[in-house]
């Protein structure tokens, strides 16, 4: 892939993106959708950014909107997650994405079933929607220089915030997934549909149980600064 076409960065909310847009030494802007694209180069590397807004609609919108209008070559959503055994502050890495949310399976599908349907034809059926094999090994080595590791798994996507301990044990046991939220999958499904490579990154700001309303807003910011910090040392390598 050319490497002057830029790496897409997306994430849910400001404090997510505001660090990474903040460094970049920035050529533009522009707006579609309602949302703003900030191109230039971060890291001496050609990136656009965009805060996407929380949920799969937004983040879709976001995700086919950055492809069409700036051809990256690889797109990274950063930001936080509810951890699925991994504690406040940890990191992860996605493996494959998943759509909790996404079910037919009074039709006899497995749950989080996805149909992506290419030229007309039948459907490709898949649950897990693999991300970037060597962008996610750059982010894991890195995660291991500068902050003594991460977890690499699957990442549940869907439209909730989940704060239910109960919740929690199924996403573990159901996608065997190590973090929740709600945007990654989503990218995910796009970027496949595009065939253009996908990474996720995500920090842990809370454990998706009955304490997450009170830790979310009091982890985000340092979480989210974590994953800003992480990618900006990695960019070169991607
Ligand atoms: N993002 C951060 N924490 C989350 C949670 N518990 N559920 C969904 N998305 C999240």
């Amino acid at each position: 892939m050319e490497k002057k076409q830029p790496i897409g960065i997306i994430g849910a909310m400001g404090v997510e993106v505001r660090a990474l847009i903040d460094q970049m030494e920035e050529s533009g802007q522009d707006r579609f959708a309602g949302l703003v694209f900030h191109w230039g180069s971060l890291a001496g590397v050609p990136c656009v950014i965009a805060q996407c807004g929380e949920g799969k609609v937004n983040a879709a919108v976001c995700a086919q909107t950055m492809i069409l209008k700036y051809a990256p070559r690889l797109v990274i959503n950063v930001g936080v997650a509810g951890g699925v055994g991994v504690s406040i502050g940890g990191l992860v890495v996605a493996s494959a994405c998943v759509q909790h949310d996404f079910d037919a399976t009074p039709m006899g599908y497995p749950l989080g079933n996805l149909f992506l349907y290419w030229d007309e034809g039948e459907p490709e059926e898949r649950v897990e929607l693999p991300a970037d094999g060597a962008a996610a090994a750059v982010l894991l080595e890195e995660a291991q220089s500068i902050y003594g590791g991460a977890c690499s798994g699957v990442i549940a996507t869907g439209d909730q915030f989940v704060a239910d301990k109960e919740k929690n044990r199924w996403l573990g046991e159901t996608f065997g997934a190590k973090a929740v939220e709600m945007e990654g999958g989503s990218i995910a499904q796009v970027c496949y549909m595009n065939r253009v490579p996908f990474a996720v990154l995500r920090a842990i700001s809370d454990n998706a149980n009955d304490e997450s309303p009170a830790d979310f807003p009091a982890f985000t910011q340092e979480c989210a600064d974590k994953t800003a910090r992480l990618l900006t040392r990695a960019l070169g390598r991607l």
